[in-house]
């Protein structure tokens, strides 16, 4: 075979290959593509129902349970109180002095109740050191967040009683935490449902004659209060 053609059918056979490697990584980057385009499209097809959720779940835990037990009365105190302390430190003038007095009420019934009711039956029911440990901590951790209480409410200046609310939003916030992820799950060992009951009513009975505006009359008296 003359040179010259062998030539042109090695020049044409590497030109179909290099046009089937570029077939193949159009298609390539095609699927790429159309995966792409399919995992966005049933993202956005379950994003609404997960926003759904996370909106109900957060307005469950706005509103207080019609059957409450004890721990699902501490916890929708829990959930009304960060939000006010997380705000604390960004806010001045009035609107700071109605949220912390919000503030001072929630928090102070709330530990008050615990003391008197939850943490002692806690206590009483504990089995081991691990549960005492427990039992000693909150109790600390409440007296710690007494006293950044009474500091934040004797602050003057904006910028000193902004890093105080910090502070107390910060210890508010672990306090709660270890008490939903560790204590309260320990009490549902410890307790049997219907002496969680009861110490629910006993709680909501003593936040009565202590006076704070609790459930949903007081989310309406927030809201007014704005
Ligand atoms: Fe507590
Ligand atoms: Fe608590």
């Amino acid at each position: 075979m003359p040179r010259k053609l062998t030539t042109t059918k090695k020049k044409a056979s590497r030109a179909t290959k290099t046009a089937a490697k570029t077939a193949t990584r159009k298609k390539t980057n095609r699927s790429a593509a159309n995966r792409t385009k399919r995992s966005a499209a049933s993202s956005a097809a379950r994003r609404p129902k997960q926003t759904a959720q996370r909106s109900r779940s957060s307005s469950h835990a706005a509103v207080a349970p019609r059957y409450p037990d004890a721990i699902s009365v501490l916890k929708h105190d829990h959930a009304q109180l960060l939000p006010l302390l997380k705000e604390l430190k960004e806010i001045t003038g009035t609107r700071r002095q109605r949220v912390l007095e919000q503030v001072q009420e929630l928090l102070q019934t709330h530990t008050r109740v615990e003391e008197e009711i939850f943490y002692p039956a806690f206590r009483d029911a504990a089995q081991n050191d691990e549960d005492r440990k427990m039992y000693h901590e909150a109790t600390e951790e409440h007296r710690t967040a007494d006293m950044a209480l009474r500091e934040l409410s004797s602050a003057s200046e904006d910028d000193v009683f902004s890093a105080r609310a910090k502070v107390l939003q910060e210890l508010v916030q672990h306090h709660a935490k270890e008490e939903e992820e560790d204590m309260f799950p320990r009490a549902r060992e410890l307790f049997p449902a219907a002496e969680l009951k009861r110490l629910g009513d006993e709680i909501r009975a003593r936040k009565q004659t202590l006076g704070q505006r609790s459930g949903p009359l007081a989310a309406v008296a927030s809201l007014f209060s704005r």
